[in-house]
């Protein structure tokens, strides 16, 4: 079947199945690898990318769903953000000045997450942030994040 996906402003006509989850048609189909696979089943975020602006998780998303959709992964975050080319997003910045990632393998899902977050709401409280941001982090860098959060959040 012939599937549209428009990704970080391009589109791609791509022969696929309907139910091929997102997340494999942008890593296999589009080697698009930034975005990562951790459970498969929504619960980690791993797999976190935006579909109009919205935070989805695309090991559960099938591309009929998404057809024709604007479609934003960690490549696409800089420019989406209006940063220059071969420059990073302002939370890019933040997250590497407040040294937020240690192995890095969830960092991208948690970046769009909570990118998604601020461009809906930007002041979250600890509260929305929490209820928001549910990315697991094996190496436990949530207190990093929060700091990160708030250092570009700051009134
Ligand atoms: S890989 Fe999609 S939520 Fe874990
Ligand atoms: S930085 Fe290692 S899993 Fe999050």
């Amino acid at each position: 079947m012939s599937i549209t996906l428009r990704v970080n402003g391009k589109a791609h006509a791509l022969d696929i199945e309907p139910e091929m989850p997102l997340l494999w048609a942008l890593r296999d189909e589009l080697g698009m690898t930034g975005t990562k696979f951790g459970c498969g089943v929504a619960a980690c975020g791993a797999c976190t990318v935006h579909v109009d602006g919205v935070a989805m998780r695309s090991c559960v998303t099938p591309v009929e769903a998404v057809d024709g959709a604007d479609i934003t992964t960690i490549e696409g975050l800089a420019a989406s953000s209006g940063a220059a080319e071969g420059m990073l997003a302002p939370l890019q910045q933040a997250w590497i000045e407040a040294q937020v990632p240690q192995c890095g393998y969830c960092q991208s899902g948690m970046l769009m997450a909570v990118s998604a977050l601020i461009a809906e709401n930007p002041q979250p409280t600890d509260e929305d942030i929490d209820a928001a941001i549910t990315n697991v982090c094996r190496c436990g860098t949530y207190p990093r994040v929060r700091a990160a959060i708030r250092s570009v959040t700051a009134a």
